[in-house]
């Protein structure tokens, strides 16, 4: 384990085995319909490599930047809308990825702008973590890998600064690493 890691929450086998399942749920779900994958950047890219290979439906996949947090450990409440997908959405079924649902800014925010902006035919929402006491603004999910606790996690895509996205697990970041301000 990672030195500035307090604990493992979600082990590498047991993220394999519930992206496995997502994945399947989402094929049986969507199977006939044109899908395409939205994937939210940076922090699903982990998540939305693993998820892919488990659709076994045909799918596009596409990516949208946002940026909600900065390197802070608390969200702003402002989201960024940087780079919007190359995919024509119009008509389609969107699936849209992302690493966690925390306040629900993001998501809504992304949601309300592909269907009403984008003209997404129908939208589902699949995050692989679910803050579900951060709730700020109410969104609907469809697919949720995990629910987790209140707690700065990090790793399998998600960040602290930038950094430790790369590691294959999740785990609680050392409080001593983020208190005392933001990097
Ligand atoms: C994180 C995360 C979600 C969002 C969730 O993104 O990836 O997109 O925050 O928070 P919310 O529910 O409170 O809106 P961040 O802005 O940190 O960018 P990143 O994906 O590049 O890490």
């Amino acid at each position: 384990m990672h030195d500035d890691i307090d604990r493992i929450l979600f082990s590498e086998s047991a993220i394999r085995a519930r992206v496995q399942a997502l994945g399947q749920k989402i094929t049986r779900d969507l199977v006939g319909q044109d899908v395409v994958i939205l994937a939210l950047l940076k922090g699903s890219v982990v998540f939305v490599a693993d998820l892919l290979r488990a659709i076994d439906i045909p799918v596009k996949v596409d990516f949208a930047w946002v940026s909600s947090y900065g390197h802070a450990t608390t969200s702003s409440g402002k989201v960024q809308l940087k780079v919007f997908p190359d995919e024509q959405l119009r008509g389609k079924t969107v699936v849209l990825v992302d690493d966690i649902l925390d306040t629900g800014r993001t998501l809504s925010e992304v949601a309300r702008r592909i269907t009403q902006d984008l003209g997404a035919g129908s939208l589902r929402t699949c995050v692989l973590l679910d803050k579900v006491a951060r709730r700020v603004v109410p969104v609907p999910v469809d697919y949720v890998g995990f629910e987790v606790e209140d707690v700065f996690v990090v790793g399998y895509g998600l960040d602290f600064a930038d950094r430790y996205r790369n590691l294959p697990y999740i785990g609680v970041l050392k409080p001593a690493l983020y208190e005392g301000g933001e990097s």
